[in-house]
């Protein structure tokens, strides 16, 4: 069970980073181009921020069951700190992003939609990077998939 988990949450991943890639693409064609944003295009962003409150469910989970989540353990390990606080708190704020700018890129006028979507979306998609632990982070032991 543990082992699917950690699978699901690392293929997944991929999933997250192709839809907000391409909902950052759209927004930016469309706030460049002529600035008319349609259901169409909120429905990019709408999969993309779904994709992303999976991915969190998944994690909590994942939260209860890992063995690199250590509560009271000890923090000058960067494996243990990474898991217990950085990586969740990094990945809610990129959440946390995502789902504001949809919400306020939903309400805002028709000619601000475009522009917002596209900043939240990507400062949301730098903060998850960076809150990845990519196998090149050698020490966080994460795999590609
Ligand atoms: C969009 C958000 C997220 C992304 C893209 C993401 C991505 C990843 C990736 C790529 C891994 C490495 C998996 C592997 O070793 O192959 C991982 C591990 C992990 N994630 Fe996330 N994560 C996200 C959100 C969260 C949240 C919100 C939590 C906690 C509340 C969380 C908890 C964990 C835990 C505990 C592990 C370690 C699993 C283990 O190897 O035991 N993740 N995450």
């Amino acid at each position: 069970m543990y082992s699917i988990l950690v699978h699901a949450h690392s293929g997944i991943r991929w999933v997250v980073l192709g839809l907000l890639v391409y909902a950052i693409y759209n927004s930016f064609s469309k706030w460049k181009g002529n600035n008319v944003f349609e259901a169409g295009d909120r429905k990019i962003n709408l999969f993309a921020m779904a994709a992303t409150h999976l991915q969190i469910i998944l994690g909590f989970v994942l939260y209860t069951k890992s063995p690199k989540v250590m509560h009271g353990g000890d923090m000058s390990n960067a494996l243990v700190r990474f898991f217990t606080i950085e990586h969740m708190t990094m990945m809610l704020l990129a959440a946390v992003l995502i789902t504001v700018g949809y919400a306020w890129s939903k309400r805002t006028a028709d000619h601000k939609k475009a522009k917002i979507a596209f900043w939240f979306y990507l400062v949301s998609l730098i903060v998850m990077i960076a809150g990845i632990p990519w196998p090149f982070r050698e020490e966080l032991g994460g795999a590609w998939f």
